[in-house]
């Protein structure tokens, strides 16, 4: 099959020119859904909303959250250990850390990666006080022993200590306070059933719609003192992967944009100019996003193709795609998973100008 550009593209013949690695980078960070150690530092603190209530999106998840924390506060027990999965950015520690304030409790913050030795994880349960939450991201990486002695931990508020080696090794079991584990992961598929059968909950988050997105940029914009038109936040919105992390990170680019053109008001017009310096198109896809896009389109009709094909014709690492940009690209229908590999719909098609034939 093949592929004709569009009579627009013809119009404006667009050269795809490389960008350079500076600035692809500071692309990749822009539209990211990772988090940076700053915004998990200071930039963030303010912005995260600290209660329920004041959390916008996720109705089921909410509605969910709040029956379980009146019961536990009913009993005066700790809520059930929760698992929350999907994407990077959508919420799940902020989501955390509302639950420790509407519970009263403290919230310790790690990640699987950081414990490595038994004595990483044994330290932070002997430090916990009762009805503390313990947040694990990313616990899909668990390491085996760290695993093992979450399960009497979770289970039993037990803490078996293995003391010796070989045949004199004994165990001993220390009690802990009880308290609530919450899990976070992008794979929740990857996680072991025993690890993933201790959770009393376990919760999905989903992409943010346009609506949810263009009241979390209002919101950011008037804790930093921006002032936005709706159709500038919307804008803004649209072009944030459904994802508030990038959202809010947007809106400080467009928030210097506005101080450099010396403009005290962000609407529509100035949004859209500043994401597209930024290269961040009108649906928030970045050069990567559209160059997996038209390396299908171009390379393979379109699909179906593999990942690892699409990841050496691109010169991309196959899990970034996987992880990083095709959970985007499904949600909005650019792109099909199917049994015979990746397909390109009209949609994106007709996004990047071009024509199937
Ligand atoms: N900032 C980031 N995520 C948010 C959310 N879901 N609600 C309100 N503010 C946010």
């Amino acid at each position: 099959m093949a592929i004709k550009r569009s009579s627009q593209e013809n119009k404006t013949p667009r050269k795809r020119t490389s960008p350079t690695s500076d600035q692809q980078n500071q692309e990749e960070r822009l539209l990211s859904s990772e988090i940076t150690v700053q915004e998990t530092q200071s930039s963030e603190d303010g912005i995260r909303p600290q209660k329920l209530a004041d959390y916008i999106g996720q109705k089921e998840l909410k509605k969910i959250l709040n029956i379980a924390i009146a019961a536990a506060k009913v009993r005066q027990e700790p809520l059930d250990h929760l698992l929350l999965y999907g994407p990077p950015g959508l919420g799940k520690t902020t989501m955390s850390l509302i639950l420790a304030s509407e519970m009263g409790v403290n919230c310790k913050i790690t990640a699987a990666p950081a414990l490595e030795r038994p004595r990483d994880i044994t330290g932070l349960l002997i430090a916990l006080k009762p009805g503390d939450i313990l947040f694990i991201d990313e616990i899909h990486r668990l390491n085996r022993m760290a695993e093992e002695l979450l399960y009497p931990a979770m289970e039993d508020c037990r803490l078996d200590i293995t003391i010796g080696k070989g045949q004199s090794a004994k165990i001993r079991s220390i009690p802990l306070p009880p308290f609530t584990l919450v899990g976070a992961t992008t794979k929740v598929g990857s996680l072991t059933s025993p690890l993933r059968d201790r959770f009393g909950l376990i919760q999905r988050l989903r992409f943010y719609e346009i609506d949810e997105l263009t009241l979390i940029v209002k919101r950011t914009a008037a804790i930093l003192m921006v002032t936005i038109t709706e159709t500038g936040a919307e804008e803004i919105a649209r072009r944030s992967r459904g994802t508030p992390r990038i959202a809010n990170r947007l809106l400080k680019r467009v928030r210097d944009y506005a101080q450099v053109e010396k403009s005290d008001t962000i609407n529509q017009t100035l949004a859209a100019e500043a994401l597209d310096i930024f290269n961040v198109d009108a649906r928030g896809l970045d050069w990567t996003d559209r160059l997996v896009l038209s390396t299908v389109i171009e390379q393979f009709n379109g699909g179906p193709v593999g990942l690892e094909a699409i990841a050496a014709a691109t010169g991309e690492d196959a899990k970034t795609i996987e992880e990083v940009y095709e959970p985007y690209l499904l949600q909005i229908g650019y792109l099909n998973r199917t049994h015979r590999g990746r397909v390109v719909t009209q949609a994106a098609y007709e996004h990047l100008g071009k024509i199937k034939l």
